[in-house]
């Protein structure tokens, strides 16, 4: 199955980020179409019918939540773009930031029209300088033409968007430690319920939303949301962007199909491992999902149920490859590190818990580790992830319990080897 370009359209033009070069190609039909020919019910219809799920990492339908604001109630309401992007193996989202702004920007009005809200926030991490300069220019683009403002193309409905900066932490890119940020708090999550939909910015009734999940929305208008869910799988709608890097012959962001086969795109898309070395494990959706090894990979597809199946997790749709020559002990020393760097510390489990993760992986990998360190992980495991106010807990015990079960014989080697355990 080859690649199929909806998002990712033309987006290697030079002029791929301007307003005029997006209209060229059709860019802001849709939200004609929206405002000028379809009720509010009609356009939620046709999101839900799309099968589109939230590409942020979880995967949550996107017509079911914008289902939860009631348009009609009083008092502002908010729209917010999750360009966080922090999952270490994730530059999909910088794609369509910095070359082709438009689609997510589009995406987003017609959200806002949908729901009846007021003002949008695109979150959008600090290290991404050159996205965040794209995005505003796009933003004031939109705003010239009459696409944001008062009274959007006469329909009555006014909508206003501002790019807000993080400061470049891993939990911002959660949803609530997110809002909690654009309110000028520390970026810790919330206790859920409630959810953004009863209180989110301020307060008030919230949609998050990640920057491809908007993307897509403009397609599913001009296509209608039967068109894209028939691109992809009976439960997994439309395509889905791939960020794929590691030992691979063509790193990059891919479009393709959900449900397309593992080998079409690993081996035709990408070209399969780099220098032709052995394929040794995949970490198929960013850092805090489980690893698979190679013959997990047979018979799987792109999409959110088969890689489950496999026991693993779609997640953000970063794909990491590693050959035969990757030491999965100092990796997984580098993944705990970045982990226990970014607990927010809100919750005694996680905040503890990840530097205990991160001090028994780098005695093991520094020649200190002891009998029992293996059983150690799956005992502190076991009390981390059920007890913390968000999935940050996941996202660093099921990844490591995955390491240390499917390599349980390159780490037991390092602690046999270690000064600690000769005694
Ligand atoms: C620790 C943590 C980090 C997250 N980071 C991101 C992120 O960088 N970008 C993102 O879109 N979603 C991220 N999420 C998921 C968001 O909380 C939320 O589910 C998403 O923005 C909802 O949008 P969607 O439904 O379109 O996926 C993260 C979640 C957790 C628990």
């Amino acid at each position: 199955m080859p690649e199929k370009r909806i998002i990712l359209d033309q987006i290697d033009n030079p002029n791929s980020a301007s307003i005029d070069f997006y209209m060229s190609l059709g860019g802001y039909t849709a939200l004609k179409k929206a405002m000028g020919n379809m009720s509010r019910d009609q356009i939620l219809g046709e999101v839900k019918a799309s099968n589109l799920r939230g590409r942020g990492g979880a995967g949550f339908p996107a017509g079911i939540k914008w289902g939860f604001i009631k348009p009609d109630a009083p008092g502002p309401k908010y729209l917010v773009c999750n360009a966080d992007e922090g999952e270490p193996g994730t530059f999909k989202d910088r794609e369509i930031l910095q070359k082709k702004p438009h689609i997510m920007i589009e995406g987003m009005i017609i959200a806002a029209y949908t729901m009846g809200l007021d003002a949008g926030y695109i979150y959008i991490r600090g290290e991404f300088y050159e996205p965040l300069l794209a995005v505003d220019k796009a933003i004031a683009e939109a705003y010239q033409k009459g696409f944001l403002g008062k009274d959007i193309l006469g329909s009555g409905f006014s909508f206003d968007l501002y790019t807000y900066r993080g400061a470049g932490a891993y939990i911002c890119g959660e949803e609530s430690a997110l809002i909690n940020s654009i309110e000028g708090r520390r970026g810790m999550p919330r206790l859920k319920p409630p959810f953004p939909a009863q209180n989110g910015v301020y307060g008030r009734p919230t949609t998050v939303n990640n920057v491809e999940t908007f993307a897509a929305v403009p397609s599913i208008i001009n296509n209608g949301g039967k068109w894209y869910a028939d691109l992809g799988t009976p439960k997994s709608g439309g395509t889905k962007l791939f960020s794929i890097s590691g030992h691979v012959q063509r790193p990059g962001v891919y479009e393709i199909p959900m449900g397309t086969p593992w080998k079409d795109f690993f081996y035709d898309i990408c070209g399969g491992v780099k220098d032709g070395k052995q394929l040794k494990a995949v970490i198929p959706g960013g850092s805090s999902t489980p690893v698979l090894k190679p013959e997990e990979l047979e018979g799987m597809t792109m999409d959110y149920e088969s890689i489950a199946s496999k026991g693993s997790m779609l997640g953000s749709g970063a794909v990491i490859i590693l050959d035969e020559t990757t030491d999965m002990v100092k990796l997984l020393n580098r993944i705990l590190h970045f982990y226990a760097h970014e607990s927010c510390g809100q919750c005694t489990p996680c905040r503890e818990g990840s530097d205990w993760f991160y001090d028994i992986i780098h005695r093991i990998y520094h020649g200190k580790g002891r009998e029992g360190d293996l059983d150690l992980f799956e005992n502190l495991g076991k009390n981390i992830g059920p007890n913390t106010i968000c999935a940050f807990g996941d996202a660093f015990v099921t990844p490591t319990l995955s390491f240390i079960r499917k390599f349980r014989e390159e780490f037991l080697a390092y602690i046999k080897r270690s000064d600690s355990a000769a005694g």
